[in-house]
């Protein structure tokens, strides 16, 4: 097969677009589909600092690389789950990427907090999947928001992305159907969040990086094979195979047409308050993060909730 722009042997073939480049053609064709993400979607002014959410794996890593190529002022944020045989090797691999590349890096302790994934999952039996996705956004937002950053991006691709609008249509969760998108601005206590990688999938992703030597962790978390996403990236790859453009018709079509209603319905519920403990918006009483606080603080290991209420609050 022939690279469709310069005719020399392709490297990379790409069935959803209909088409294959060779290596270099390839990485400009990665570089021009974010270009034209992030214009289309004005996600971020040109040259201007964004905040990259690093978990030390192919997504992240190669979001963050692209857009510093791009000539965005990035400055990564890890957060360290303290997940043994894990999560000091995906920190190795922002440290490392970071001083590559020149870029700063800031690293958020969960075990500092008091908030140690091992000791959750231990005393919290919730799974534990979803208690670390909501302490991550929440430290996310946090640090964004009180360091003045316009924007946070996270490394998101289209595989999660219709994963996880697969997972919120089976359930009709109107709530998450409202705001899930590529871009959500900024509201008072959220900062601006953007994915640019959302139209591209995890195979694009991970040809970026290998033809770029990007090392990154290979590991899956220890805790996320009961997760459902696996299950449904699997049955969307199965589909994509029979139906090339699958997904990112799916996406699009839920940005154009569902979307809208969902937000319009979102909009009638009931406004955020500051959370009591806080101060971070949420919908009723502790936000869930507090309430996290309030559950693994209870005596062992870090603080309660009203201390680092205070600590917080100053
Ligand atoms: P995941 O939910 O693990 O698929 O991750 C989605 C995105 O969230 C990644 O591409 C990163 O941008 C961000 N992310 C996940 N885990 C971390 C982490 N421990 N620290 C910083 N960013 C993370
Ligand atoms: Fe959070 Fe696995 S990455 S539980
Ligand atoms: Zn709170």
């Amino acid at each position: 097969m022939k690279c469709r722009k310069c005719k020399a042997q392709a490297a990379v073939a790409l069935p959803s677009h209909n088409t294959a480049f060779c290596p270099d053609c390839y990485l400009l064709f990665f570089r021009s589909q974010v270009e034209r993400t992030l214009h289309k979607q004005r996600m971020a002014k040109a040259g201007s600092p964004i905040l990259v959410a690093l978990s030390g794996g192919k997504d992240s890593l190669a979001l963050a690389l692209q857009l510093h190529e791009l000539g965005y002022a990035v400055h990564g944020l890890h957060v360290d789950l303290a997940i043994p045989d894990y999560s000091a090797l995906a920190k190795q691999f922002c440290e490392k990427f970071c001083s590559t590349i020149n870029v700063p890096l800031t690293i958020i302790e969960l075990r500092e907090e008091g908030l140690a994934i091992p000791l959750i999952k231990s005393r919290i039996k919730r799974p534990i999947c979803s208690v670390c996705g909501k302490l991550k956004r929440y430290f996310f937002n946090k640090f964004a928001v009180e360091n003045n950053f316009p924007v946070l991006a996270t490394g998101h691709n289209l595989d999660d992305e219709v994963s996880r609008l697969f997972a919120n249509t089976i359930r009709w969760d109107a709530s998450y159907l409202s705001d899930q998108g590529p871009v959500l601005p900024a509201e008072a206590g959220f900062a601006r969040k953007i994915k640019p990688l959302y139209r591209l999938s995890e195979f694009e992703i991970a040809n970026f990086c290998f033809l770029k030597n990007l090392e990154h962790v290979t590991a899956a978390c220890p805790y996320s094979p009961k997760a459902s996403f696996p299950v449904y990236k699997s049955l969307w790859n199965k589909l994509e195979e029979r139906m090339p453009g699958a997904k990112i018709q799916f996406y699009e079509n839920f940005l154009r047409d569902g979307r809208p209603v969902f937000a319009a319905w979102a909009e009638q519920q009931t406004d955020l308050e500051p959370c009591p403990g806080c101060g971070y918006p949420t919908s009723s009483g502790l936000c869930g993060v507090c309430r996290i606080r309030k559950m693994v603080g209870a005596g062992v290991n870090g603080p309660g909730v009203s201390d680092l209420d205070s600590k917080q609050a100053g």
